[in-house]
């Protein structure tokens, strides 16, 4: 909510020079709000209501904005969300059978020792587990999991690899 309290103040002030500017200056914005009354009160009200219709969706917006982020931020968000334990069992349920890892004491031997292929990162993993390993025709059927379930393995996997 950083962006909101950003914008709080500056939308406060903005109307409130609105106010003044159009109700002829101070004395008359003093005037007019005292006997609330006048073109130019109401004038300022419909601007109020017009400064709160965008600054209300503009901070909902801003809020929903940090949650789901770009990309980027979506994909870490995800990883950092990642049950990790769920992905452990995912990985004894739908991977042990064709991949060996230390950690399960999985020996699978139709696709490589994750242990032993290099860094393991989660997008490693999840382009494997999407793209059915790195190349057309190889043993490893595509899609086994998918979304959540996905990400779990690949943060289990990469958390636990050659470790
Ligand atoms: C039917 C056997 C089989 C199953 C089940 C299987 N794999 Fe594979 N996997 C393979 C084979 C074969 C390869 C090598 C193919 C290649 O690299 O293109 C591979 C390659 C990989 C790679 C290496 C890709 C790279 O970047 O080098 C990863 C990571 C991987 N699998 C993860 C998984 C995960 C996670 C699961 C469980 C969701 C899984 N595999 C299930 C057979 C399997």
């Amino acid at each position: 909510m950083g962006i909101a309290l950003f914008l709080i103040p500056w939308v406060l002030v903005g109307v409130g020079i609105l106010f003044v500017a159009f109700s002829g200056g101070p004395g008359a914005a003093r005037q007019a709000y005292l006997t609330k009354g006048g073109r130019g009160f109401a004038v300022v009200i419909v601007l109020i209501y017009v400064g709160a219709g965008i600054a209300v969706p503009a901070l909902v917006l801003a809020g929903g904005e940090e949650k789901a982020g770009g990309t980027a931020a979506l994909r870490s968000d995800e990883l950092a969300d990642a049950d990790v334990e769920e992905g452990k069992t995912l990985f004894e349920q739908t991977c042990k059978s064709c991949h060996s890892l230390a950690a399960v004491n999985a020996r699978g031997v139709t696709g490589p020792n994750l242990d032993e292929i290099g860094k393991m990162t989660p997008d490693r993993v999840t382009a494997a587990i999407e793209n059915g390993g790195t190349e057309d025709g190889a043993r490893m059927p595509k899609a086994l999991l998918v979304g959540e379930d996905a990400d779990d393995v690949a943060a289990y996997v990469a958390s636990v690899a050659q470790k």
